[in-house]
């Protein structure tokens, strides 16, 4: 049946558990509902019919019950009564636009687009809007249902067939309306490099809350995902509207309260000093929003977001274990040490060994090269291609990092192509990591970086490459505006959809000095992404849970690093290191030829133990059960066949004479009976017994005594353990 119905001026959009619902009244599209799924007939008994009587109120006929200002719209524009924050504002001649509802298209495909969307979808709805006031603009709001993950993905086209140009000052992706007048916090990805993630809620009072990203990336600053959540939810319980965009620039959102108790959220790519010419006959396409409700809380609103990720979203597979030499040789790589390292990789169970910077050119530190992606003679005497093949004879996958947005000026593509650098010669240089950024807006720049990257697999061997981008952008915007982000964010997009096509096979894995790009659009051509460069497992415990509010497993990749963390300086041990890493993607990137024959038989286990797990661990289901709130972070992954799950636990900080708590797990069949174990851990419950009475844990390390029997959890420590349904005779 179709998850679309027509219900007189009413759309009706389904998914699995929720609806949406529209109605389109005096030519404008008003938003009904968002929520737990009603009946469809119910529709009229949404339609607001309270007048708004106040001195200020606009109305856009003699119907005082329709007050503009406590209606929820699709999408809203300045000048037409609606004093909030508009969704969509244009120029055209200096003159106000005014949209009115002109068509509806079912099924429809859309073609061409310059920016991501999900791989497939169930339905479609087009509503196209016509603008009175300038012949040949059409504004096009799309819904793409994601049925099973419970996701509705919205974005806007604007089609000028008309004979003048039209400024876009700003043209969000999604517009939601909360109009029930109920209080709400907003749940905002915080943080900035080595400390991604970080979860801040903050209620929303009358005012605007406004966050975003400047610096043409989606940024380790602020993620994308938000969530807009009833005040007081929890994981488990409450409203959870949660938004995410599919874009890899600058972008804004921005949830207002107003005087009337309404709650607008609007986001999309950054409309601050934004000015993007939209020519006659052409049509401009907004980012993809992706928006989900659960009612079972920010737990649930998570769940959805991952499903749609791994069903519609990423390309991933199973990836293979990796290890990456970066914090093994930084820039003093070369092939006799990689190849030091391949035998014992082997032994390990190590999958793809990857190539980190310092490879190419004559890069011995940072200030040098980008651009020459040709192998450093003096560090591969016989080319990075016999490396491949030894490493191949082992099993093992040859990977390569890459940064092929980017050039330094001691190279010689800088030398060769001045004209494709962003750089603006009537300012000052504004340099990042001694690095500049390449005009991915041009064409011959694209065809050069599709080039340099393909032949990372063609000419090396390279089925594995990690593309790294380690600088932001500045001169371009004082000029161009920051339209000219989403310009080049298009070239970027069109490279990636290139490399696809041409390298069907390549898994290309997303890292922005850490998680710095961590986004949709980044996710939907790429196999995984670096969440952080930081792998300490006490940061690392909180970047990987807060990365769990939007992120599957599948596209969260994490590394088994050294102790002190280079990032951090902080000890930490062997089995925190491990237990927090397997939480994901897993890899290592540490000199493994250096570790002591205990650690290199723990490690080498974590990667078997992790062969076991990857069948179904990337698209588990996440339970978050502690948040940091009493100094620990718990999470649960089950498998969706709810077989098979994993219980992590951190515990931050230790205080003596203290007990660890009971942990209530989630997700379980009541019914049936498991077994939780790990280290010291054997316990056989019920599900209905491990989700109520809860899993009690040994007795742990008071400070002062303890047998084999007693947990030693301290500081930064770790405990993973298995859960598995048994299968019970009746
Ligand atoms: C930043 C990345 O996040 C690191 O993992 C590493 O690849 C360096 N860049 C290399 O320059």
């Amino acid at each position: 049946m179709s998850k679309i119905r027509i219900l007189d001026n009413a759309f009706y959009l389904e998914t699995a558990r929720t609806c949406y619902i529209l109605q389109i009244r005096d030519g404008f599209a008003e938003h009904l509902y968002y929520g737990d799924k009603i009946p469809p007939q119910d529709w009229r008994a949404l339609v607001e019919t309270r007048s708004c009587l106040l001195v200020n109120t606009l109305y856009p006929t003699a119907d005082m019950t329709y007050a503009i200002d406590a209606k929820g719209f699709e999408f809203s524009l300045p000048n037409r009564g609606d004093s909030r924050s508009s969704g969509i504002c244009l120029n055209c001649d200096d003159s106000v636009c005014d949209f009115v509802y002109d068509s509806y298209r079912i099924g429809a495909c859309p073609q061409d687009t310059p920016m991501p969307l999900p791989r497939d979808w169930d339905e479609s709805l087009c509503l196209t809007f016509r603008d009175r006031a300038h012949a040949g603009l059409t504004l096009e709001c799309w819904y793409l249902i994601c049925y099973d993950s419970d996701v509705i993905v919205r974005f806007h086209r604007l089609c000028n067939a008309g004979e003048r140009s039209v400024d876009i000052l700003k043209c969000c992706s999604g517009q939601l309306d909360l109009t029930d007048g109920g209080a709400y916090e907003l749940v905002s990805l915080q943080g900035a490099w080595g400390r991604e993630m970080s979860v801040s809620t903050c209620p929303v009072t009358q005012g605007m809350l406004m966050h975003g990203s400047f610096s043409g990336m989606s940024s380790a600053e602020c993620n994308p995902m938000f969530m807009l959540q009833s005040a007081g939810a929890s994981e488990t319980n409450g409203d959870v509207y949660a938004c995410n965009l599919m874009y890899s620039g600058s972008h804004a959102y921005s949830v207002e309260r107003t005087p009337y108790g309404g709650v607008r959220i609007l986001h999309g790519m950054q409309w601050e000093n934004l000015r993007y010419p939209l020519a006659p006959h052409n049509s401009f396409m907004t980012p993809a929003s992706v928006m989900t409700y659960s009612s079972c809380g920010r737990g649930g609103a998570s769940r959805n977001m991952h499903r749609f990720v791994c069903n519609h979203v990423s390309t991933c597979r199973q990836l293979p274990v990796m290890l990456n030499t970066w914090e093994a040789f930084y820039f003093d790589i070369h092939a006799d040490k990689i190849l030091a390292l391949a035998d014992r990789a082997q032994a390990c169970g190590i999958e793809c060994m990857v190539i980190d910077d310092g490879w190419f050119g004559a890069r011995d530190d940072d200030t040098t090269s980008l651009g020459d992606w040709h192998e450093d003679v003096r560090k591969f005497p016989n080319g990075i291609r016999s490396v491949a093949q030894q490493l191949a004879r082992r099993n093992i996958k040859l990977g390569i990092w890459i940064e092929p947005e980017m050039i330094s000026e001691q190279s010689d593509l800088y030398r060769a192509h001045r004209d494709w650098v962003l750089q603006d010669d009537e300012l000052r240089p504004i340099v990042g990591r001694g690095q500049y950024i390449l005009d991915l807006t041009k064409q011959e720049v694209q065809d050069h970086v599709v080039h340099s990257v393909g032949r990372l697999a063609e000419a090396y061997g390279a089925g594995y490459v990690k593309w790294d981008f380690n600088r932001r952008f500045a001169e371009v915007c004082a000029r161009k505006g920051s339209g000219y982000f989403y310009d080049y964010v298009t070239g970027l997009y069109a490279v990636l959809r290139r490399l696809q096509a041409e390298h069907p096979d390549l898994l290309i894995e997303n890292c922005a000095s850490g998680g710095g790009r961590f986004d949709l659009g980044m996710m939907r051509y790429t196999a995984c992404s670096w969440t952080s460069d930081n792998t300490n497992p006490l940061s690392r415990s909180s970047i990987q849970q807060g990365a769990s509010f939007g992120y599957p497993l599948q596209v969260t990749l994490n590394h088994y690093a050294a102790s002190p963390g280079h990032q951090t300086g902080r000890s930490s041990s062997v089995t925190a290191r491990i237990d927090t890493a397997l939480c994901g993607v897993f890899g290592i990137q540490t000199d493994i030829t250096r570790m002591g024959d205990e650690e290199f038989a723990e490690v080498s286990r974590a990667v078997a133990d992790y062969k076991r797990y990857r069948t179904w661990l990337g698209n588990a289901e996440v339970y978050r059960l502690q948040t940091g709130e009493q100094g620990y972070r718990i999470s649960q992954y089950m498998s969706t066949s709810g077989q098979d799950g994993l219980l992590y636990l951190m515990r931050e900080k230790f205080d003596t004479v203290t007990q660890l708590p009971v942990v209530r797990l989630c997700g379980l069949d009541p019914q049936a009976q498991y077994r939780v174990s790990g280290p010291k851990v054997n316990v056989s419950a019920s599900g209905a017994t491990l989700m109520r009475a809860g899993l009690r844990l040994p007795q742990n390390f008071t400070g002062v005594q303890g047998d084999e029997r007693t947990l030693m959890l301290t500081d930064s420590s770790t405990l993973l353990l298995e859960i598995h349904k048994e299968n019970t005779q009746e």
